[in-house]
């Protein structure tokens, strides 16, 4: 089996992501890393934990990582995407078993990505900056992260995606890593694509399994704030449409492309510039302006999704 690592912030699309990456034959979810994000790290790491015990996987252990580094007061996305507790406040219980102690998220990144596992990103990239620095990787991995965005715009700043915006210096230092293969990004253009709709609730709400069932409730409330973006009466489950790219990447069309993450205090701030010239010198007869002025390191980014798929 495909061996993976996981790395989540515990939100509610995140639940998703994980539920769906528990059922899947042939992957083997070797570890999760809980990340300071849409919820603390420590809260992060409680809700993994009860996902993965929902899903009967009890066995998936979860080690906790860092807080981002705040950004400026009025930087920050309202963590009430997901509720005070990160997973809409629904009322379920404390798991059974807290994360593992003997490692942190840090050491188990920068082995897993030593040894070439697979690693998908959900959260902010704090932890695997971190990984990175602390000099035991060597980056074979291949990276699917969940975050940016190319044409779509921001969501939590007005060019920034949430995961990027809370910590746009750990991103650009993780776009920067020498990657043996361009990193994947499913950022907003296509998240905002492949939504859920009244169609795919619906089934939620006959919970004919155990994570529709646990699921219901917690993306409805996600629903409410994260939905303002799509379609009316649609809300993306990014992560999920990340954990399915991490899988099979047919889903998704990429184009590697220059991008760089504006690190400065500008209104761009945790903005991913993407250098979309690239697409027209690429087309017969295009500029050939020599490319001189491109920016940034080379990432497969999403900017089309087969919806029908997805959902
Ligand atoms: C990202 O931000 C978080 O709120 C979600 O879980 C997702 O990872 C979307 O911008
Ligand atoms: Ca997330």
């Amino acid at each position: 089996a495909r061996r993976l690592v996981v790395d989540s912030d515990g939100g509610i699309d995140d639940a998703a992501a994980v539920f769906w990456l528990c059922a899947q034959e042939n992957l083997r979810v070797v570890a999760i890393t809980a990340v300071g994000g849409s919820v603390p790290a420590q809260l992060a790491a409680r809700n993994l934990r009860i996902v993965v015990e929902a899903a009967g996987r009890p066995d998936i252990p979860i080690y906790l990582g860092l807080d981002p580094s705040a950004p400026a007061p009025r930087t920050r996305r309202p963590v009430l995407i997901h509720g005070h507790d990160g997973l809409g406040d629904v009322g379920l219980g404390p798991p059974r078993t807290g994360p593992r102690e003997d490692e942190t998220a840090i050491t188990v990144l920068a082995r897993e990505l030593g040894r070439g596992t697979d690693l998908l990103t959900l959260g902010p990239l704090s932890n695997v900056a971190a990984a990175i620095a602390s000099g035991a990787a060597t980056c074979d991995s291949r990276l699917t992260f969940m975050g940016g965005s190319a044409r779509a715009g921001g969501n939590a700043r007005p060019w920034a995606e949430a995961n990027i915006a809370h910590d746009p210096g750990a991103a650009a230092a993780v776009l920067g890593a020498a990657w043996s293969s361009p990193p994947l990004m499913v950022g907003l253009d296509v998240t905002h694509k492949a939504t859920l709709t009244r169609v795919e609730l619906e089934l939620l709400d006959r919970r004919r399994s155990p994570a529709a069932a646990f699921l219901r409730e917690p993306l409805q409330v996600y629903g409410r704030a994260a939905g303002t973006f799509c379609a009316p009466g649609e809300i993306p489950c990014h992560d999920l449409l990340a954990a399915m790219v991490a899988v099979d990447t047919a889903l998704v069309e990429t184009e590697i492309l220059p991008v760089a993450v504006d690190t400065g205090g500008s209104a761009a701030w945790g903005q991913t510039v993407v250098d979309l010239r690239e697409l027209a010198r690429r087309r017969p007869g295009g500029p050939d302006d020599g490319n001189a002025s491109a920016e940034g390191t080379p990432v497969a980014v999403a900017l089309r999704v087969h919806v029908a798929e997805f959902r």
